[in-house]
């Protein structure tokens, strides 16, 4: 499906929205800049989310924001990042991003780092001297694993790099350095003509791929790893174990070996990115019948038809950008006052 050429493979962004929110207003694309002396540069010191919006019916409806910045919150938490926002300025805040954005559907990128306090410059590894700056940017973007992902699975490999023990980079923080890791990996599958890379944990286990959670089904049983196998809690993960329970199927989470990767009937990959996308073959041999299985294709089309706000969640899992409650969001804390709401995008050539 992919050339070996992976250097030049990358994910299509059309449009980009051309404010970014930051500490409170909006500011144009082209002044969301940072000093290059920022410790973020330097130590790796950012924590960020990932968020989808959907286009329905009603309008712009973006996915399960609250879950999404309550793992931000976590995410700053356990850095100790000491910050001034709250769970309902950030999902306003991402709501009026997409509102002035004029884009349909769109990812938003919340991200909050250490950066440098250029009168009092700081620039040892002791993150607590520099000031936190919180961004939030947005785009449109593609199928993260190719255009037929979706409907035909991605060929992976099981890399030869682990995910992070639990005791040096916790993987339930989503933290920009955590991504070194996840570049390792991802580089390694690209140049060696796989789309995605499953990394093992430490002890062996299957863990994650480098920005998605992994599913196996074996009969009509559907399994995952738990966090305890150095995962990212996904968001779309928690989405999928809910749609399981909710179509009568039997989802557990268990340590998987390596070689239950090669034997199971179906597997896929969950996240905010690549959805819910099959996955065909593992180290160059067939998943089941090397396409995507009866079971992932069932959870995929409930999963797509609850994004798309065709058919209830188990939960409020849709945030619609344009209701009432969202467009009077603007007096919640902070200033908007930096540019006038205006449609913004960035058309990508
Ligand atoms: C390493 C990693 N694991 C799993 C996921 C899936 O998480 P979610 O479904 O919340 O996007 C992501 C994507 O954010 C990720 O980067």
């Amino acid at each position: 499906m992919f050339s070996k050429d992976g250097k030049h493979k990358d994910v299509k962004t059309p449009r980009i929205c051309d404010v970014v929110w930051h500490d409170g207003e909006f500011i144009k694309w082209n002044d969301a800049r940072v000093h290059v002396m920022s410790h973020v540069l330097h130590y790796g010191s950012s924590i960020f989310e990932g968020i989808r919006c959907y286009s329905t019916k009603q309008g712009p409806a973006i996915f399960r924001l609250r879950e999404h910045i309550q793992r931000f919150l976590n995410s700053a938490k356990i850095y100790r990042m000491d910050h001034p926002w709250t769970l309902e300025q950030l999902c306003d805040a991402s709501i009026q991003l997409v509102q002035r954005s004029g884009m349909d559907q769109c990812y938003i990128r919340p991200i909050l780092f250490r950066s440098l306090d250029e009168e009092h410059p700081a620039f040892g590894v002791n993150p607590f001297p520099n000031p936190l700056a919180c961004y939030i940017g947005a785009w449109d973007w593609g199928k993260y694993l190719g255009d037929e992902a979706i409907e035909q699975g991605v060929d992976v490999c099981v890399s030869t790099w682990n995910r992070l023990t639990a005791n040096s980079m916790p993987a339930m923080a989503k933290s920009g350095a955590n991504y070194m890791n996840s570049q390792l990996i991802k580089m390694e599958a690209l140049l060696n003509g796989f789309a995605e890379g499953i990394a093992l944990d430490d002890r062996g286990y299957v863990s994650e791929g480098s920005g998605e959670n992994i599913f196996l089904v074996t009969g009509d049983i559907v399994l995952t790893p738990p966090l305890s196998s150095s995962i990212l809690p996904g968001i779309t993960r928690d989405s999928v174990i809910q749609i399981c329970q909710e179509l009568g199927i039997t989802v557990k989470e268990r340590t998987i070996q390596r070689a239950a990767l090669y034997v199971a009937d179906e597997l896929f990959f969950s996240g905010t990115a690549a959805e819910v996308t099959p996955i065909r073959s593992v180290d160059r041999i067939t998943v089941g019948q090397g396409g995507r299985g009866p079971i992932t294709e069932k959870i995929q089309r409930v999963f797509f038809e609850m994004t798309k706000g065709e058919r209830p969640a188990p939960g409020s899992w849709l945030t619609y950008v344009n209701a009432p409650k969202a467009a009077a969001a603007d007096n919640n804390g902070f200033s908007t006052a930096a540019i006038e709401a205006e449609t913004a995008v960035i058309t990508v050539k």
